[in-house]
This record gives structure tokens, sequence and C-alpha cells, in this order.
């Protein structure tokens, strides 16, 4: 089973998702609307506006009234990502250049900053003063956690505090409130409504989790980005932070993780030293932690398919290999 097949229930307003997304990117400036829809028509897994839509259909059928914020999520998670390529100076993400690769990075702070102030105006749609704080909020955690990130490399100090503080804000809030607010916009209750921003918390860090591992272990192929690009950047993730206090070669990683030139220099290496002190195991555990939290949260919702729909996805996301 792949993310497709969890999203069936919800299949034909993805669909409409799919084919507003451009859309929405109102310029008729040529090069600034080429470099924004880029990423847009590379694909991706779509799984923020998902979870928008599968949060709502657990309270209501009719899903019109949702499209527009899923929409409004895809392009924050967009602009997210293009200034990301920046500041991690990555040439391929979901399997093609990035936009930073093709336009520079310029026009890619201003590709995103038209991205982001889109997804802000479909929400101000809503009229609901809350939503819009709610997004903004988010927003502004997610420039913490990448400022955070930035700020942390190459030190081998670190350590889960700043690692879990990081990956909150930079990535798990925001699959948060794309289940908190597909449910704000139905009749759910306010404990329907926390159970499933809840669930979405934990979820996000199951996924970011699982995607610092996927930097390890996946390949270039099947996850449409280069892997190992943590290790190179002296980004410290979770395996990284188990090794550097367990692994029998732990001066060795410290004082090549410390060093920008022998990040590049030794990255193979340093990923195998990781993996062999057992940093991939510790954080496979780690992210089935945060999935069985996120399923707990479940049990406050009622007891539908869709429900159980949530809960299979739960388990998909901390065992994927994409
Ligand atoms: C990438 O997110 C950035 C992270 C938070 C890890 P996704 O893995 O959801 O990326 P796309 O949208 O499928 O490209
Ligand atoms: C994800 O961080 C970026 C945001 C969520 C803003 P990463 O840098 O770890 O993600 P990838 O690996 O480039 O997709
Ligand atoms: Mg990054
Ligand atoms: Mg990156």
């Amino acid at each position: 089973m792949g993310p497709n097949d969890f999203f069936a229930p919800v299949a034909d307003e993805l669909q409409r998702v799919e084919s507003s997304l451009e859309t929405n990117i109102n310029t008729d400036l040529g090069v600034l609307h080429a470099a924004s829809t880029h990423l847009i028509k590379a694909g991706g897994k779509r799984l923020r506006p998902a979870f928008a839509l599968l949060a709502a259909r657990v309270f209501i059928d009719d899903l019109d009234e949702i499209i527009p914020l899923a929409i409004a999520l895809e392009l924050t998670h967009m602009a997210t990502l293009v200034h990301d390529d920046v500041i991690d100076n990555s040439q391929i993400r979901r399997g093609t250049d990035t936009v930073k690769k093709l336009w520079g990075n310029r026009l890619s702070i201003y590709a995103g900053n038209l991205v982001f102030a889109n997804s802000l105006s479909l929400v101000a749609g809503y009229q609901r003063q809350d939503m819009v704080n709610i997004l903004a909020d988010t927003s502004m955690k997610i420039c913490e956690g990448e400022i955070i990130q930035m700020l942390s490399a190459y030190n081998t100090e670190v350590g889960m505090k700043n690692y879990l503080r990081r990956i909150e804000r930079k990535t798990a809030l925001l699959i948060s409130v794309s289940c908190q607010l597909g449910a704000l916009l139905t009749p759910a209750g306010i404990a329907e409504i926390s159970a499933l921003q809840k669930y979405g918390y934990y979820l996000g860090m199951a996924f970011q989790v699982t995607d610092d591992i996927l930097d390890f272990v996946a390949t270039e192929e099947i996850l449409g980005k280069p892997t190992g690009s943590d290790i190179r950047q002296g980004i410290i993730t979770l395996p990284t932070i188990y090794a550097l206090r367990f692994s029998p070669h732990r001066q060795d990683l410290q004082r090549w993780l410390s060093s920008a030139q022998c990040c590049i220099e030794q990255t193979d290496h340093i990923v195998d030293l990781v993996i062999d002190a057992g940093g991939i195991d510790y954080a496979y555990y780690a992210a089935q932690y945060y999935t069985e939290k996120a399923k707990r949260q479940l049990r406050y919702l009622p007891k539908t398919p869709i429900t159980e729909n949530l809960g299979m996805m739960a388990d998909f996301i901390s065992n994927r290999d994409y």
C-alpha cells in the first residue's frame, strides 16, 4: 500500500486540488510565474491537502468548502520547500531540478514569497480570523525551525531537545494544522478537533524522523532528492545524535561532523559509522513511538472507516521507504 491507497476516500477532491494549484498562482510576470509553478508541476505526495480533506471527511461528506484550504496548505508547504532548497543549497527536489538551481537564489526568494502570499489570500477568503492566525503562527514557527537548524549545523553538542524542537517547528506543526483546520470547517467538537490536531502533530514528528532516516538509507531515485545531504551539510539529526553518544568511533565522528570540509569529504564514512552504531534502528524506534501516540488520539474520534484509514496512514508513515 502507498499514499494513494490511503488517500482513496478523498481521491476526487485531491484531483480537484491538483487541477487548481497552478491557477492559484497569480502573476502575469512570465519568469516569476514559471519559477513559482515549477515545483507544482514536479508533483509531490500532497500529504497536507490529503490530511485536511480526510480530517474533514470524518465529519462531513461534501468537501467543497475544504478545497481552497487544501490548496492553501500545499502552497504554504511548497513556499517553504523553495526557500529550504536555497538555504540547503539543494539541486534536486521531487525528482527534478530545484527552483534554486534553475533560477538562482534571488528569484527563488520572491517565487517562494509569491506562493506563500497566494496561500494566505486563499485562507483569508474564509473570513475566519482564527484560521488566518493559526496558519500565520505556524508559518512563523517554520521560520524558527529552519533557522534553529541552520544555526545548529556542525554543532556536535546539540542533543535531543534541540532536534525535537526544530523538527516540531519545521515539519510537525504544518501537518498538525492541516488536520486541525480541516476539522475546524466542520461541525466537529472541540475535543475532536484537538484530537486531530494532536494526531497530526505526532504523525508529523514521526514523518520528519523518517525523513531523516531516509536521508541515510534511501536512494535518490526513489526519494526524488539526494541522500546523505544532511551529513554533507553538517545537519545533526536523530541517528547522528545517537551515534555521537554510543558509537565506538564517537571521537572521529565528533571531529568530522564539526568540520564543513570533513562533512563533505567523509560523508560516506560518517553515514556508515552512524548506521553501524545503531542510529537508524534507534530512530525507527522513535518514529514508532510517535506513531503510537498519533494513533492513540484517534480514540477520541467517531469510529468511521476514515478514522481507521488515519490509523493505517500513521503506520505507513513510520515505515515508509520514500
Ligand atoms: C518534504 O516534505 C519536507 C519535509 C517536511 C520532510 P514532503 O516529503 O511532504 O515533500 P513532497 O511534498 O512530497 O515533495
Ligand atoms: C524540510 O526540511 C523543510 C521544511 C519543512 C521547511 P529538510 O531540509 O530536512 O527537507 P528536505 O530533505 O530538503 O525535503
Ligand atoms: Mg532543510
Ligand atoms: Mg532541505
